[in-house]
């Protein structure tokens, strides 16, 4: 190769290494479509906070007219109907019901869900979700959610943050709060750490799906109102 020649490789690779990084920018600050099941106090607030960051989000219940209010408040991004029609919609999902639900949901919805990204804000509860407590308390509840989606990306998050804290603290000054998250796809916690930041609010990864145990609720590291230095420091001491 001459000088010339390989001056004008350089140039070319240059040019490309600028388009890639300008496609990856632009993909990065593209808009989601994100289906939800489960629209009440936490799928509701993230809907609100999506659709404010530029996301377009499909609310679902089984009595969709129920959510239509909401979805002409939150105006054109915002969409309401059935489980199945989010599913479809969503290429991320996010599932926020009670914890009793999650075996009949998973099994409605979740071949149509494989591949995609879902993000699951569940707590099993004793006085409230009966039988499947034990068991997904002893598995941690983020690998227990995973046996009901086969061929899904799992990620826990927003379930150790209070309702009120999460509808009403985005962007919370001088810190904002953090969110634990726990994931075994490093691309699914990358496009979640994404939604909790355009939602207001600072995702700290705490490791794979597994060690979402340690962020169920009672457990040291289920913590509503820390900031990411805090959570960050907590979760040393912990693991
Ligand atoms: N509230 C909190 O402070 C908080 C904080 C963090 C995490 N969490 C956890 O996040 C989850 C949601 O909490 P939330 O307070 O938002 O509950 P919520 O207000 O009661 O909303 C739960 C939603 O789940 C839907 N649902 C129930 N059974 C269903 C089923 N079989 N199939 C499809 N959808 C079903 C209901 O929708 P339709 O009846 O309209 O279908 C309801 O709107 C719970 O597991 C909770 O423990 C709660």
């Amino acid at each position: 190769m001459t000088t010339k020649t390989r001056g004008l490789a350089a140039v070319i690779a240059l040019a490309l290494a600028v388009f890639a990084g300008s496609q990856q920018a632009h993909a990065q600050a593209e808009s989601l479509r994100i289906g939800i099941i489960g629209t009440g106090n936490i799928g509701g607030a993230l809907a609100r906070h999506w659709v404010n960051a530029g996301h377009e989000v499909f609310m679902s219940s089984r009595n969709p007219q129920e959510l239509q209010a909401l979805a002409d408040e939150l105006g054109p991004r915002a969409h309401a109907g059935t489980p199945a029609e989010a599913v479809e919609f969503g290429e991320v999902m996010l599932i926020s019901v009670p914890y009793s639900a999650i075996p009949q949901v998973g099994a409605e919805h979740a071949a149509a869900m494989a591949g995609k990204i879902v993000l699951d804000t569940s707590n099993p509860v004793a006085r409230r979700d009966g039988g499947i407590v034990p068991m997904a308390l002893e598995l941690g509840s983020g690998v227990a959610t995973s046996q009901f989606f086969p061929g899904t990306r799992i990620v826990r998050a927003f379930n150790c943050i209070p309702a009120a804290s999460l509808a009403n603290q985005p962007n919370r000054e001088p810190a904002r709060i953090a969110i634990p998250l726990a994931g075994d796809d490093s691309e699914a916690l990358e496009v979640a750490q994404r939604l909790v930041d355009d939602a207001g609010f600072d995702g700290v990864v705490v490791g794979p799906l597994e060690v979402a145990r340690h962020f169920d609720l009672g457990q040291p590291l289920a913590k509503g109102d820390l900031s990411a230095d805090e959570l960050r420091a907590l979760i040393e001491e912990v693991l």
